[in-house]
């Protein structure tokens, strides 16, 4: 298969293009780097089928680079950061609505039917019943959750107007190697590294906010499935999670618990964030009924 993955030297991305390049497809990486490192890659660089094209994929020059006969795309660029949203809503309306909008375009232009859209679980805002299935209200409160809601709607505007097969995949967080130790959403990596330096993790609140965390392979496994399906089983949107809650100070807990020396270590408690979502567990039901996913 050819396989376009946008995004393809962030978290995600990398483990995607590392698992297709070596089942020997050809897969073509795009990337900025805004957030992504050529690090991620490295082993892919020199691989006859991983063709990496530095681009932004809400500018037009990145498209005229690009084969127009794709097998499958898998939409995952986006500006991620909440805290990055709420300083400038524009740039991530223009990366996440913008960008989504000229991939869509791409596709539709080009007869590609299999696009893997990367929306999340923060769409839904916190949970207003719990666990959280794909009809839980669309209510998220900041600039990235709604950039997101909009990418995703539009994607299933694509779906209804031009019945063009986009899988709205919507995964909750989350983890594993070449997740970055900064910004909102990688607790699990910024803690490690806090107390590996012997620092304490800080907590922002009492702690009880909770997440439903999967190990990366697992997201790996789930876009897989998708591309394999028959049909469009995200075609209004696709859960996909661990179906466990787990708090972040149980996190925090557990990372000193296993990695620090100092067993007497304590988080450090600061102020809540503002619109920080404080309850998110998914409803997996739909993915296990359509796709037979089971996280491992
Ligand atoms: N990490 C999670 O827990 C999680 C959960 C649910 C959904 N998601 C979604 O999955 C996708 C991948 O997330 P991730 O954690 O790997 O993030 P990431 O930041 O590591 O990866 C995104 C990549 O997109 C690139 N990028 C950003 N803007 C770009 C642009 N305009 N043009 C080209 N490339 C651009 C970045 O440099 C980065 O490498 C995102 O769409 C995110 O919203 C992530």
């Amino acid at each position: 298969m050819k396989i376009l993955i946008t995004g393809a030297a962030g978290f995600l991305g990398s483990h995607l293009s590392e698992k297709y390049v070596l089942d020997k497809h050809l897969v073509y990486g795009v990337d900025n780097l805004m957030n992504g490192n050529l690090n991620n890659v490295r082993t892919l660089l020199h691989k006859k089928n991983f063709k990496f094209i530095r681009g932004d994929i809400a500018l037009n020059d990145v498209y005229s680079k690009l084969p127009n006969d794709f097998d499958a795309i898998f939409h995952l660029a986006a500006q991620i950061h909440v805290d990055r949203s709420i300083v400038n809503p524009e740039e991530t309306f223009k990366i996440n609505l913008g960008g989504t909008l000229k991939i869509l375009e791409f596709a539709r232009m080009n007869d590609i039917d299999k696009i893997l859209f990367s929306s999340t679980s923060e769409v839904y805002g916190s949970a207003e019943y719990a666990p959280m299935d794909e009809s839980h209200p669309l209510s998220a409160k900041h600039p990235y959750g709604v950039s997101k809601i909009a990418a995703d709607r539009l994607c299933y505007t694509y779906n209804e107007t031009y019945d063009l097969g986009v899988d709205i995949i919507r995964c909750f967080n989350f983890f594993g190697p070449r997740q970055k130790d900064t910004g909102y959403g990688g607790v699990i990596a910024i803690f490690i590294n806090r107390v590996l330096q012997n620092k304490p993790p800080i907590i922002y609140g009492n702690g009880k906010q909770s997440r439903d965390y999967m190990y990366v392979k697992d997201a790996v496994d789930a876009y897989d499935t998708v591309l394999r399906s028959k049909g469009n089983p995200g075609k209004n949107g696709i859960n996909f999670g661990s179906g466990k809650e787990i708090s972040i100070k149980e996190i925090a807990d557990m990372v000193i618990k296993h990695g620090a020396k100092d067993k007497k270590m304590q988080a450090i408690h600061v102020e809540p964030r503002p619109v920080e979502v404080q309850r998110l567990i998914a409803d997996i039901s739909k993915a296990k009924k359509l796709l037979q996913f089971k996280p491992k």
